[in-house]
């Protein structure tokens, strides 16, 4: 459901699954459709979204989940690891080192969460 302006729900964790091919071949859709509907049936992830993304990057590995603020890069989530993504990640704030893909310094447009040297801002560049 959409959100009006100034109505958006604190947001906890973003979680980007990417569905674009080759992710798509390598089951990305399930991914995401069983991690939508087990983050939303689960107490205490209201503030964890789910969304489709486009690639991501390792396109040979995925599929690839990317999560902010943490900015780190999964990869093989295929349908079988959403209950663990779930326990491990999101629920008990794990990083799981054996898929990390990628990492970087987190979202710098989250409050307290800036890239070394950077304060965040559009810098137009
Ligand atoms: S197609 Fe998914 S990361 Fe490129």
């Amino acid at each position: 459901m959409p959100f009006a302006p100034g109505e958006m729900p604190v947001v906890r964790h973003h979680v980007f699954v990417c569905t674009a091919d080759p992710c798509l071949e390598q089951g990305g859709e399930a991914t995401y459709k069983s991690l939508r509907k087990k983050v939303k049936a689960t107490p205490g992830l209201e503030g964890v979204r789910v969304c489709r993304s486009g690639s991501v990057g390792g396109c040979r590995h995925g599929p690839m989940v990317v999560i902010y603020p943490e900015g780190v890069w999964y990869h093989s989530v295929t349908e079988d690891r959403v209950d663990e993504l779930i326990r491990r990640h999101l629920i008990a704030g794990e990083d799981i080192a054996e898929w990390r893909f990628h990492q970087t310094e987190g979202c710098p447009c989250i409050e307290g969460i800036r890239p070394p040297g950077g304060d965040g801002a559009d810098d137009g560049a």
